[in-house]
């Protein structure tokens, strides 16, 4: 959060514990498929978000390059800098990933290996974050999400454990139209995403501060330094 001059920053909790900032959610679906159900399932996080979570939903995966040492150290291509940046401007990072032979896809690990160097300056580093996942097979993407969270743990990122979000056997718990209507599941997503903002809030998100503008009068006539 850029700071102008003269502006005072003060802990929320200790100004106004009643009038939280939203948590600003960057969300993140692993898949490159056109009908996704993880996709879908970030489309129903956004819906069913609470007031005070604000999604910013992150559909340049396809863009994503494969990670590559030599390219980096040449200059982090365009889609990278973007990414970084959205993360940074977020308060957590929700992943949605699909399961590929127990583990995490291809595109999603490029995609966060990019955003992980240098590790020392990654915008992943003390960031809230959490996992959530569907899959066609009976175990709702658990693995893959285990080793997406192991992935995290190494950039620094401060992942949520529980609540969890399986959704298994995707195909019955999507419509033709890719909505989530499986009760079970939304329920689980609602929890998962009001723990998100209680779990950002936890960890210092920015939106925990309040920029306090200091009421005082316009300085056009004062002549004193701010
Ligand atoms: C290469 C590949 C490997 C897969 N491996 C698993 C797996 O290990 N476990 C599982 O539950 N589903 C597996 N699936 C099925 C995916 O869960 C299913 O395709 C899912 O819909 C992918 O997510 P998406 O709809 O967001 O693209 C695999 C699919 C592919 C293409």
């Amino acid at each position: 959060m850029p700071l102008l001059a003269g502006t005072m920053i003060v802990p929320m909790i200790q100004f106004d514990p009643g009038r939280h900032l939203p948590v600003r959610v960057l969300a993140i679906a692993g898949s490159l498929r056109r009908r996704s159900f993880n996709a879908a399932l970030i489309r129903a996080a956004a819906e069913m978000a609470p007031a005070c979570l604000e999604m910013d939903v992150y559909e340049e995966l396809s863009t994503m390059p494969h990670y590559n040492e030599d390219v980096r150290s040449a200059g982090e291509p365009p889609p990278v800098l973007r990414l970084k940046q959205r993360v940074e401007r977020a308060d957590a990072v929700l992943f949605a990933t699909p399961e590929y032979n127990y583990g995490v896809p291809g595109a999603l690990k490029d995609a966060i290996d990019w955003i992980s160097r240098p590790p020392d300056r990654t915008p992943l580093l003390g960031k809230p974050a959490s996992v959530i996942g569907a899959s066609s097979g009976p175990q709702g993407s658990v693995r893959a999400q285990l080793a997406l969270r192991a992935i995290l743990l190494e950039t620094g990122s401060l992942v949520m454990g529980k609540p969890e979000v399986l959704v298994n056997l995707a195909y019955q718990r999507f419509d033709g139209d890719l909505r989530l209507v499986d009760e079970s599941a939304r329920g689980q997503l609602a929890q998962h995403l009001r723990a998100l903002v209680s779990w950002a809030r936890l960890h210092g998100a920015p939106s925990l501060l309040v920029e306090v503008n200091a009421a005082k009068p316009a300085r056009a006539a004062d002549s004193t330094p701010p």
